[in-house]
C-alpha cells in the first residue's frame, strides 16, 4: 500500500521505493498544507514540520492575522486573492466579476490502478504499480470544487499531480488560472536547471541560481515550443550527476505552459507548473468539469543521473503507448535533405533501391507530395496526390518500394492551411484568425481552427483517407508554425480565452483518432524539428523528431538535453549529408552514425550521390544499429562528459538493467595539441562483475573501470568518435 492516511495527525503519506510525499490537513478550517517530499520516510510523524502548535497565525487561533497564516503556510494547492501573495495555483472570476478562493479538504478517495484522462494524455499504470489518491476540496462561497489528484508509481519513483475542477455552484465561473501542481519547500540553495533554444538549436541545457522573486519557462506559442521546454528541476548548489537533491516537474501536455519558482520573504520556495494563464479563460458552467494536463515529479537525492533514469523508466512504461516502444524500429531513409521539393517516383525509387541493397528498411517520402506543393509557399490544406511528381499514384510508388523489400512512410501537416491553396480559397474562415484584422503568416501559412469539429473531420480524413489508398505504415506528423493571431469564427467572445487549450484538445483527439483507426502505424511526431517535443506528444507517438540540425556536433548538445528526461529510444536522429545542410560543417560519416545511434536511427541524404565511402560504410552503420539498439532502448543512461560544459569533448553510456552489457560513446569535438590519451570513469557497472572490453585483451572489474577508468588514446583530428562495449565475462 503506497498511500497511507494517518486519522489521528490528519497526514497522508505517499510512498515510491525511494521517496514519500506527505500531505497535512490543519486546522478547523481544514488547509491543505504540503509537508514534505524527498528521501523516503519510514516514520510519518511530520506534521509539526506544518507549525501548527506554535503558528500564532493559524485561523482558528487568530483571524486576526490570517493574511500573514495565508501568505507564509506551505500550501499543497493554493488559491489566489485571499491574502496568499506568492504566485497562485488557481484564479477564477465569477460572474458577479470577483476573484478569491479558498480550497479546503472535504474527503478523500483512495484506488488502485491508474487509466489515462480521457481527453488529455496522461500516464497510466496497473493496480500492482501505482496508487491513487483524490482529495476532494471545496470553496464555500463559490461552490466551486477541486479535485487533487496524485498517482503514486511506488516502482519507478514518480509521484504525478493534476487536479480537477468542479463548478458545484448555480453559476458559471470562469477559470483564469489552473495550476496543475505545486510544490512549497524551504530555500536549500537551489539551482533551477532548464532547457532552451530556438528551432535548430532545441533543449540546450541552463542552470540558475534561484534568488528572490520570480524565475519562469513559459510558452505562449500554442505548442511547447522550440524556444522553451516545460520541465524544470530544483538542484541543491553544486550537486552533480551523482549526488545531492533534485526536484523534478515535467508537464505531459503540449500547448501553452508555465513553470515557475519563487523565492519569497521566508526563504521558502514555491515550484508550481501547469497551462500558462495568458490569454487563457475557460467558461465552467455549473456542474460541469475541467480537467487540468498532469505534472510528473522526480525526487533524487542521487543527483541528476539519477532523476534522468527515472524519467526514461517512467515513460518507457507508464506514458508510452505505441506497440514499437519496446520494438526496434525500422531503419528509414528520409528524402527530406536529399531532394527537397524536388523528386518524383522515379527519383523515389532509385533512393529506396539503392537504400535496401545497404539494408536500409523504410523509405519516408517528405514534404511536397500533394497539390500544388513545389515549395513551402503553398498547397497545405490539399492533401490529394500531386500525380504530375507521383506518376503512377501513391499506391504504385508503394508497392514498388514494397517490392523492394522495404516500409514506406510519409509526411504530413495536417494542422496548417497555405492562404494559397484550394482550401483557403474555399473556406478563408477556417484558418485561425481575429476577425477583422489580416493575420500573420509564418513560413507562408496559417493554422486551422482544428476546435471546429468540421475542420478537424476535413483535416482528418485527409490523413486517413491516404493512409488507407496504400500500404503505408508511418507518418510524420508535422507542424511548421506556432500560434498567433488567436481568434476563432465559431468560439462566442466569452469562450475566446478558450482556444489555445481546445486547439491543444484537438489535436489529441485527431491523433487519438489516428492511432485507433490504425493502431499497427508508427507515428512520430515533429514540430519544425523539436518544438513539440514534449510528454503530451509522447503519448501518441514513440518517437519525435528531436531537431532539424542533423550536424551531429549540434546533436550532441540537442540529444544530451533531451536525453536528461526523455528515453534515447524517443529520440528521432538521422545520419544526413555534408557539408550539413545547417550549419555546414564537415563531419566524419562514422561519427554521425555513432551520434545518431542514440537515437531512433535512420538516414536524411540522397544515398544515390553520396561519396562512396561514405555509402559502404551503411551496412556496418545498419549491423551497428541491430546489435546496439536494444540495449541503447531499453537500458539505463548514464552521463559522462558534457561537450556543452567542457567545450571540448562528449561521453555517454547505456548499461542494460542486468549490468551485462554497456555501450559508451565517445567523441572528440576538437582536438588539443599534445594531448595523447584520457581517462574516462565509466558508470553504471556493477563493481563486482568482471568484464571485457570489445576489440581489447583482457579483462577488468566494474569497480577498476568505474573509480580509475579507462585510457581512451585521442583520436586524430576533430569531430572523431569512438564505442567503448563491454560485455560480462
Ligand atoms: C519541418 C521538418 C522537416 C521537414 C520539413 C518539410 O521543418 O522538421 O524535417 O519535414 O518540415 O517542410
Amino acid at each position: 500500500m503506497s498511500i497511507s492516511l494517518y486519522e489521528k495527525e490528519q497526514l497522508f503519506k505517499l510512498d515510491t521505493k525511494n521517496t514519500s510525499y506527505v500531505i497535512g490537513i490543519v486546522d478547523e478550517e481544514k488547509f491543505l498544507g504540503h509537508v514534505y517530499y524527498g528521501a523516503k520516510l519510514k516514520d510519518h510523524h511530520a506534521g509539526y514540520l506544518m507549525r501548527v502548535n506554535e503558528n500564532p497565525f493559524v485561523p482558528s487561533k487568530n483571524n486576526r492575522d490570517r493574511v500573514s497564516f495565508l501568505d507564509s503556510f506551505a500550501m499543497e494547492y493554493p488559491a489566489h486573492g485571499l491574502g496568499d501573495y506568492r504566485e497562485s495555483c488557481i484564479s477564477i472570476r465569477t460572474m458577479q466579476g470577483n476573484v478569491g478562493l479558498s480550497l479546503n479538504y472535504v474527503s478523500h478517495k483512495i484506488t488502485e490502478g491508474k487509466t489515462s484522462f480521457r481527453n488529455l494524455p496522461s500516464s497510466f499504470g496497473s493496480r500492482e504499480d501505482c496508487s491513487v489518491l483524490e482529495i476532494l476540496c471545496e470553496d464555500k462561497t463559490t461552490g466551486l470544487q477541486a479535485v487533487l489528484q496524485y498517482g503514486v508509481f511506488e516502482d519507478v519513483d514518480v509521484i504525478t499531480r493534476s487536479v480537477k475542477v468542479i463548478n458545484e455552484g448555480e453559476e458559471p465561473v470562469y477559470l483564469t488560472k489552473v495550476y496543475s501542481a505545486c510544490l512549497d519547500m524551504d530555500n536549500k540553495d537551489f539551482e533551477a536547471i532548464s532547457l532552451h533554444g530556438s528551432w535548430a538549436r532545441e533543449r540546450q541545457i541552463q542552470s540558475v541560481p534561484v534568488s528572490h522573486g520570480k524565475y519562469s519557462v513559459e510558452s505562449i506559442r500554442g505548442e511547447s515550443s522550440h524556444q522553451d521546454h516545460p520541465f524544470m528541476a530544483l538542484k541543491t548548489k553544486n550537486a552533480t550527476q551523482e549526488t545531492g537533491e533534485v526536484y523534478a516537474m515535467h508537464f505531459v501536455y503540449s500547448g501553452n505552459f508555465k513553470v515557475q519558482v519563487q523565492a519569497d520573504q521566508f526563504d521558502q520556495v514555491r515550484m508550481v507548473m501547469g497551462i500558462h494563464p495568458t490569454d487563457f479563460a475557460w467558461r465552467l458552467e455549473s456542474k460541469e468539469e475541467f480537467q487540468a494536463p498532469e505534472v510528473v515529479m522526480v525526487y533524487s537525492d542521487k543527483g541528476l543521473g539519477q532523476m534522468t533514469r527515472t524519467f526514461h523508466d517512467f515513460y518507457r512504461k507508464h506514458l508510452i503507448r505505441s506497440e514499437y516502444k519496446n520494438k526496434k524500429r525500422p531503419i528509414l531513409i528520409n528524402n527530406w535533405e536529399a531532394t527537397y521539393f524536388d523528386f518524383n517516383t522515379d527519383k523515389l525509387i532509385s533512393i529506396a533501391k539503392q537504400a535496401s541493397e545497404l539494408g536500409i528498411e523504410m523509405l519516408v517520402m517528405d514534404d511536397g507530395w500533394f497539390g500544388n506543393r513545389y515549395d513551402d509557399n503553398r498547397a497545405l490544406g490539399d492533401w490529394f496526390v500531386n500525380e504530375e511528381k507521383l506518376k503512377g499514384g501513391l499506391k504504385y510508388l508503394v508497392d514498388e518500394v514494397n517490392k523492394l523489400g522495404m516500409k514506406f512512410g510519409i509526411w504530413f501537416e495536417p494542422e496548417m492551411i497555405s492562404p494559397d491553396s484550394d482550401l483557403y480559397r474555399e473556406h478563408p474562415d477556417w484558418a485561425i484568425a481575429i476577425p477583422g484584422r489580416e493575420a500573420s503568416l509564418c513560413r507562408n501559412q496559417y493554422v486551422l481552427d482544428l476546435t471546429r469539429q468540421k475542420v478537424r473531420d476535413y483535416a482528418y480524413e485527409c490523413v486517413a483517407k491516404i493512409l488507407r489508398s496504400a500500404n503505408i505504415e508511418y507518418v510524420k506528423w508535422d507542424m511548421n508554425r506556432q500560434l498567433s493571431d488567436i481568434g476563432s469564427a465559431e468560439l462566442p467572445a466569452d469562450r475566446m480565452g478558450e482556444l489555445y487549450h481546445r486547439y491543444v484538445l484537438a489535436v489529441y483527439e485527431m491523433q487519438e483518432r489516428l492511432i485507433q483507426e490504425f493502431p499497427h502505424l508508427l507515428l512520430e511526431n515533429c514540430s519544425g524539428g523539436g518544438a513539440r517535443f514534449d510528454p503530451g506528444m509522447l503519448y501518441f507517438s514513440p518517437q519525435i523528431w528531436c531537431s532539424d540540425d542533423t550536424d551531429a556536433i549540434e546533436r550532441l548538445k540537442i540529444q544530451e538535453g533531451t536525453a536528461l528526461i526523455y528515453p534515447l529510444s524517443s529520440m528521432g536522429a538521422h545520419v544526413s549529408d555534408c557539408p550539413n545542410h545547417t550549419v555546414g560543417r564537415v563531419t566524419p560519416f562514422e561519427t554521425r552514425g555513432y551520434v545518431a545511434l542514440a537515437g531512433t536511427f535512420g538516414y536524411e541524404l540522397d544515398v544515390t550521390k553520396i561519396p562512396e565511402e561514405d555509402r559502404e560504410m551503411i551496412p556496418e552503420q545498419v549491423a551497428m544499429y541491430h546489435k546496439y539498439n536494444d540495449l541503447v532502448r531499453e537500458g539505463d543512461y548514464y552521463r559522462i562528459a558534457s561537450y556543452a560544459e567542457n567545450h571540448y569533448f562528449d561521453c555517454y553510456g547505456v548499461v542494460s538493467k542486468d549490468k551485462k552489457e554497456a555501450l559508451y560513446t565517445f567523441v572528440q569535438v576538437l582536438n588539443r595539441p599534445n594531448y595523447h590519451s584520457r581517462r574516462l570513469q565509466l558508470k553504471g557497472l556493477d563493481p563486482e562483475k568482471v568484464y571485457e572490453i570489445e576489440g581489447e585483451e583482457g579483462t577488468y572489474t566494474g569497480e577498476i573501470l568505474m573509480k580509475a577508468g579507462i585510457n581512451i588514446q585521442n583520436p586524430w583530428g576533430d569531430f572523431k568518435g569512438k564505442l567503448i562495449h563491454l560485455t560480462e565475462v
